[in-house]
C-alpha cells in the first residue's frame, strides 16, 4: 500500500497547508479518493459553527471495516494486523494477520446479529486491552452499530450513567482483566451496573482471566459459544464472507465519553467518513509511517488515542499495530522497552506521565535492552515538560528518532497540531504546526484574535479553531445543545479547545493545559465538578471544592478540600479512606483525590461563588500572593485554609 498523500518535505507541507486552507474542497476530496468508497460523496464538505453542523463526504457510502480490512486482504492478507503481547511476559504472544482479523470480525459481526444487534444501536464494550476488544470494535462497525467503549478504570455507577445516557442495549465484557499483579473483575463490575438498568437486553463475556461469573439466563451469553456458532455462518466453502453494512459518511462510528467542566461526562460522536480520513491521514503523516513498520501505541483503547491510533489509523493505513495488555512496570519498569526489544518496534507513542514515572528508575527501565529498532517517538495526553523530553531523546530514541508532540482532544478525533516526524522541524515541549486543514487562532476572553505580544515576543491565548476538519466531533450524544453550548458558544464561529496556548514567530504553537475546570490527571481527563459531585455524595460531607496542583508524574494531582459536618467526625485518617471509597465507587479509581483537607469554610464571594482560583494557589503552595481577595465574604477562611494545607 502506498500512501500518495504522505508529505515528505517542508516545502511539501507548506504547500499542502496552504491548499487545504485555500481549497478544503479540492485537498480533501483528494485524500479521500485513496479509500475504498461504495458510493463517492456529492458534496465534500457543508459547515456552520452556528448549530453546528458539519458534514463531510456527503452522500459517500463506506464501511470504515472495508478499509481498514478488507481492502488490503488481496496483497497483505498473510501480514500482521494486531500484535498482541499480553500482560505476563511468559504468556504466548498472538499475532493477528488481516486474513485473520478478517475472520474475526465477520464472526463478531454475525455474533451480534443473531443477538439481534442491529445498525445504529449502541454497544458498550467493557473490556481488558486484548485482541477481541479490536474485533468487538470492528464489528459492530462492520455491521453499523455504535460502539461506545468505556475505560475498564470506571466504575458500575460510572458505566450504569453511560448506559442510560447512551440508550445501549448490548454490552461486550470480559470475566476479567489483567493489569499487572491485579485481575480487575470486569463482569462483576458489569453486572453491579446492570442493577436497575432497563434497557440492556444482552451482555456477551469473553473469558480471559478465569473469574468466576454470574451468568444470568436469557442475558449473558459466553463470546466463545457465539463465535463458535458464528464461525459456521460466515464461512463457506474456505471462504469468509459477511456483508459490511454500507454507512453514510455522516452516520455515527462510535460513541466516547469524555469529562468537561460540568458534572456530567458527554458522550462525543465521531461520524464514519471524516474520522476514516483523518485518523489515517495523520497516523501516515504524522508519524510517518512506512509499510511493514511496527507501531506501538501504549495508549489504552478505552480511550480516543487508543480508537484512533491503535486501531483505525493503523489498520486502515494496512500497518501493524501492535496492542500490549499489562502496565508499564510489571514484572519490571523495563517493560516498555522489554516489548520494543521483543518485536523491534519502530514507532513508539506513549504518554509523558508514563515517561516521566520511569525517569525515577534511573538507567533501570532501558539498559539491558537493544532498542536500535526504534525510528519515531511521540507524545499525548498533556505537556511535556522539557526534562522529560530530553530524557526521552537521549535515552530512548539515541538522540537519532524525531520526537512528535501531539496535541488533540478526545472531540477532535485525531492529532491537529504536531510536528510530522522527520519532516517538519521538533521543539522541546511545543506541539509547533498545525496539521493540513487545521486553521488555529489565540483569542482573548471577547473572542477578540491576540495580536499583541508579550515580552517574550509571544502570543498568549485561548485556543480555538476556525473551520473544521474531517474528524470534529458531529454531537454530544442525545444532546446537541450541549454540543453547542460547550464547543461553539464561547466564541462565535470558532470551536473552542478549552486549552491555553502559546504561539511562536515561527507560528509554533505550545499548548500550557486547560483553561477550564477539567483536570489531566497522568493524561486521563477528569472534570473537577465531576470529582465533586462524588465527594459530596459521602455522608458527612456538607460541601467541596477540587482544584489540580502540579505533580510531578501525573501532571496534575487532584486536591479537595472538604468540609464535614460535625456529627460525623471520626478520626480524619478514617473519614479520608472513607471520602476515597466513594470516589472510587461512584467514578472510579483514577478520579481518588491525591490530597484531601478538611477545611470549616470555602471562599466565597458574596454571591456565594467558589474562589477556586485561590484555592488552586494555595494547593499549588502559594501562600502570599492570591489576589484580590477583598470581594470574599469572609477573608479569614483564607488563612484557616493556608494553614492547614497539606
Ligand atoms: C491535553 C487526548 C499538551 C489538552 C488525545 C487537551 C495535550 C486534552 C496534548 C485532551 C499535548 C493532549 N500537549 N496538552 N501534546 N495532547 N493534551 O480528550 O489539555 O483525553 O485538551 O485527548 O489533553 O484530552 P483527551
Amino acid at each position: 500500500m502506498s500512501y500518495p498523500y504522505q508529505i515528505k518535505s517542508f516545502e511539501e507541507y507548506q504547500q499542502a497547508y496552504k491548499r487545504s486552507v485555500q481549497d478544503p474542497e479540492g485537498f480533501w476530496g483528494d485524500v479521500a479518493e485513496n479509500f475504498t468508497w461504495r458510493k463517492k460523496w456529492d458534496k465534500v464538505l457543508e459547515w456552520n459553527f452556528k448549530e453546528p453542523k458539519v458534514e463531510w463526504f456527503k452522500g459517500g457510502k463506506l464501511n470504515i471495516t472495508e478499509n481498514c480490512i478488507d481492502r488490503h486482504l488481496e496483497t497483505m492478507g498473510e501480514k500482521p494486523a494486531i500484535i498482541w503481547e499480553p500482560n505476563n511476559p511468559e504468556e504466548r504472544t498472538r499475532t493477528v494477520t488481516y486474513n485473520r482479523l478478517h475472520k474475526r470480525v465477520c464472526q463478531v459481526a454475525q455474533m451480534l446479529k443473531n443477538n439481534g444487534v442491529k445498525k445504529g444501536d449502541r454497544v458498550c464494550i467493557y473490556m481488558g486491552m486484548v485482541p477481541e476488544l479490536a474485533y468487538a470494535i470492528l464489528g459492530c462497525a462492520r455491521i453499523g452499530a455504535i460502539h461506545s467503549v468505556i475505560f475498564g478504570g470506571f466504575s458500575a455507577q460510572s458505566i450504569a450513567d453511560r448506559l442510560e445516557d447512551a440508550n445501549a442495549e448490548f454490552i461486550i465484557t470480559c470475566d476479567g482483566a489483567y493489569r499487572g499483579e491485579k485481575v480487575i473483575p470486569l463482569k462483576n463490575v458489569i453486572d453491579d451496573a446492570l442493577i436497575g438498568n432497563k434497557t440492556v437486553k444482552k451482555v456477551i463475556v469473553y473469558t480471559r482471566t478465569r473469574t468466576p461469573v454470574s451468568m444470568i439466563k436469557g442475558r449473558d451469553i459466553w463470546w466463545e459459544d457465539e463465535m463458535e456458532f458464528a464461525e459456521h455462518q460466515v464461512e463457506k466453502e474456505g471462504k469468509v464472507f459477511f456483508e459490511a453494512e454500507a454507512m453514510d459518511a455522516e452516520d455515527p462510528l462510535f460513541i466516547l465519553y469524555t469529562s468537561g467542566s460540568t458534572g456530567k461526562p458527554k458522550g462525543v460522536v465521531h461520524s464514519s467518513g471524516g474520522y476514516m480520513v483523518w485518523t489515517n491521514y495523520t497516523f501516515v503523516n504524522v508519524f510517518q509511517y512506512q509499510q511493514g513498520q511496527i507501531h506501538f501505541c501504549t495508549a489504552d483503547i478505552g480511550w480516543i488515542t487508543g480508537h484512533s491510533y491503535i486501531v483505525y489509523g493503523p489498520l486502515s493505513a494496512g500497518g501493524t499495530s501492535l496492542m500490549f495488555e499489562g502496565i508499564p512496570t510489571y514484572p519490571s519498569c523495563s517493560r516498555f522497552f522489554d516489548i520494543v526489544d521483543k518485536y523491534k518496534v519502530n514507532i513508539l507513542y506513549t504518554a509523558p506521565t508514563a515517561i516521566r514515572s520511569l525517569i525515577g528508575f534511573g538507567d533501570e527501565p532501558y539498559k539491558n535492552n537493544d532498542l536500535s529498532s526504534l525510528q519515531i517517538l511521540g507524545t499525548v495526553g498533556e505537556p511535556i515538560n522539557e526534562e522529560a523530553w530530553h530524557w526521552y531523546d537521549e535515552h530512548i530514541g539515541k538522540k537519532k528518532c524525531p520526537i512528535v508532540d501531539t496535541w488533540w482532544q478526545t472531540e477532535t478525533g485525531g492529532v491537529l497540531i504536531s510536528n510530522l516526524a522527520g519532516i517538519t522541524p521538533a521543539k522541546p515541549s511545543w506541539a509547533t504546526l498545525p496539521l493540513p486543514g487545521v486553521q488555529p487562532i489565540l483569542v482573548d476572553e471577547k473572542g477578540e484574535a491576540i495580536t499583541k505580544k508579550d515580552e517574550q515576543g509571544l502570543l498568549k491565548g485561548n485556543l480555538c479553531i476556525k473551520a473544521p476538519w474531517p474528524s470534529i466531533l458531529r454531537t454530544t450524544y442525545g444532546d446537541h445543545e450541549r454540543c453547542r453550548t460547550n464547543y461553539f458558544a464561547t466564541y462565535e464561529n470558532l470551536y473552542f479547545t478549552s486549552d491555553g496556548a502559546l504561539k511562536d514567530e515561527n507560528g509554533f504553537y505550545r499548548i500550557t493545559g486547560r483553561v477550564d475546570d477539567v483536570l489531566n490527571v497522568s493524561g486521563h481527563r477528569i472534570g473537577t465538578a465531576e470529582v465533586e459531585n462524588a465527594i459530596n455524595m459521602h455522608a458527612g460531607v456538607v460541601e467541596s471544592a477540587v482544584v489540580g496542583y502540579p505533580h510531578d508524574i501525573k501532571g496534575q494531582g487532584i486536591y479537595a478540600y472538604v468540609i464535614i459536618d460535625g456529627k460525623h467526625a471520626a478520626d480524619d485518617e478514617q473519614t479520608r479512606k472513607n471520602i476515597l471509597q466513594t470516589v472510587t465507587r461512584v467514578i472510579g479509581p483514577i478520579a481518588k483525590p491525591d490530597k484531601i483537607q478538611f477545611v470549616k469554610g470555602l471562599p466565597k464571594t458574596r454571591s456565594g461563588k467558589i474562589m477556586r482560583r485561590i484555592l488552586r494557589k494555595i494547593a499549588e503552595g502559594e501562600t502570599q500572593n492570591l489576589g484580590d481577595t477583598t470581594t470574599l465574604l469572609d477573608p479569614n477562611v483564607v488563612d484557616e485554609i493556608k494553614n492547614g494545607k497539606l
